[in-house]
Formats: C-alpha cells, sequence, structure tokens
C-alpha cells in the first residue's frame, strides 16, 4: 500500500507498527504533499521510501496523475494495490480513486463535522460525543463508506487540543483494523454502506472505557 500524509504522521506510524508478521499488507512508500512534513522522518526511520510530491501549481488532475505515477513507481498498482490517507489535507479526484480502495481516517463521527478540524467543529457545535470514522473515500469531503467508528465524551473543560488527544488513539486503532480487513478482503460495499465480515474479537464500534 501506499500512504499518503501531510503532517505529523501519528497515523502512519500506527500503520508502520502494525505492518509485521502475518499483517496482510506492508507499507510500499509514503508520499507528501507537504515538504518538511514529519511523517516524511518517520517513515526515513521505518526505512521505507518516502517522496514529496508539492501539489502547489498543479490543476487537480495534474497532481492526481502524479500521485498515481509516484505509487506506481513504488509497486502500489490498480488492482492490488491500496491507498491509505493518513492526514492527506487534499481532496483527490474521481480519476486517482478508480482501481484501488482508498481509506481515509477523520477526528469526527462523520457525516457530523467533516473537513478541517473536526474536533474544533464539535467543540463549537456543542455535541457530548465526539470521536473518529475510518471509512473508504468516494471522491467527497470525509465521504464515503464508513468502516468503523469510535466515540469519545467531550469533556466541560475540553479544548481542541484535549479533544483532539483523547479521540487520537482510537483513529489509531481503527485506521489498522479498516486497512486489515479491506486487505484481506472483508469488505463489500452495498450502496453507501460497507459490509464486513467481522472475526471474534473486531467491532465496527469502539467507545472510551
Ligand atoms: C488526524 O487527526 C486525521 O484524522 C486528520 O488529520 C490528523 C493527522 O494527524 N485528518 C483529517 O482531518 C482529514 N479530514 P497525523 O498526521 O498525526 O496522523
Amino acid at each position: 500500500m501506499g500512504v499518503l500524509v501531510s503532517g505529523r504522521g501519528s497515523n502512519l506510524q500506527a500503520l508502520l507498527d502494525a505492518c509485521v508478521g502475518d499483517f496482510p499488507a506492508r507499507v510500499a512508500c509514503v508520499i507528501s504533499n507537504v515538504p518538511g512534513a514529519h511523517a516524511l522522518v518517520r517513515a526515513g526511520l521505518a526505512g521505507v521510501p518516502a517522496v514529496v510530491l508539492p501539489h502547489s501549481g498543479r490543476d487537480r488532475a495534474t497532481y492526481d496523475a502524479e500521485l498515481r505515477a509516484a505509487l506506481a513507481n513504488h509497486g502500489v498498482l490498480p488492482g492490488s494495490g491500496i491507498v491509505c490517507l493518513a492526514g492527506f489535507m487534499r481532496v483527490l479526484g474521481p480519476a486517482f480513486l478508480e482501481g484501488w480502495p482508498v481509506i481515509n481516517v477523520h477526528p469526527a463521527l462523520l457525516p457530523a463535522f467533516p473537513g478541517l478540524h473536526g474536533p474544533r467543529q464539535a467543540l463549537a457545535g456543542g455535541v457530548t460525543q465526539a470521536g473518529a470514522t475510518v471509512h473508504l473515500v468516494d471522491g467527497g469531503v470525509d465521504t464515503g463508506p464508513i468502516l468503523g467508528q469510535a466515540t469519545v465524551p467531550v469533556l466541560p473543560d475540553d479544548t481542541e487540543e484535549t479533544l483532539s488527544a483523547r479521540i487520537l488513539p482510537f483513529e489509531h486503532r481503527l485506521f489498522v483494523q479498516g486497512l486489515r480487513q479491506v486487505a484481506e478482503g472483508r469488505v463489500v460495499v452495498e450502496g453507501h454502506r460497507a459490509r464486513i465480515d467481522l472475526r471474534p474479537g473486531e467491532s465496527r464500534w469502539l467507545g472510551a472505557p
């Protein structure tokens, strides 16, 4: 699989840490649209090829084609490859999405609070439950069939930072689980719903203790 990133890379790290032993996927390359993203350092430390592909000055179709070519250069190909968006802050067009599953993680209980700053939006919205979602990407902004979700409480004194920190470990767990399910061919999409052949001990919903 290829992992696309834009920032700190904690979700990338969760995937790198998971991809050992009999885990059914390996990270073939990490591509960042942001030069200097810390995720690139994590890729280097893990011995995974890291590519910087800035999007500035390109239209969407051109950039998406460059991304596909970079993934192909590392053996991530339609038909067998998987693409993970681990904090990749750019919308991908339909031509990019064709031919392989694309998995995204988002720090909110979708379909609420898509786009930027999910936890900030949750606080502003006054909700009592926030959370994380892992889903297949369908061309919208944080839309597409949901693989798994986690809820965490919003506490009275929460800031964006404290709420984000409460959500983040659930993102990591959900992302690894969703990737495993996709890689093992246990996900079937029917309309907007993902049906998953769950293994013992798996749940599509995770809640805070
Ligand atoms: C994560 O919280 C991820 O869910 C979010 O960016 C952060 C990246 O952190 N993605 C989105 O908001 C996508 N709309 P990370 O670089 O440490 O994985």
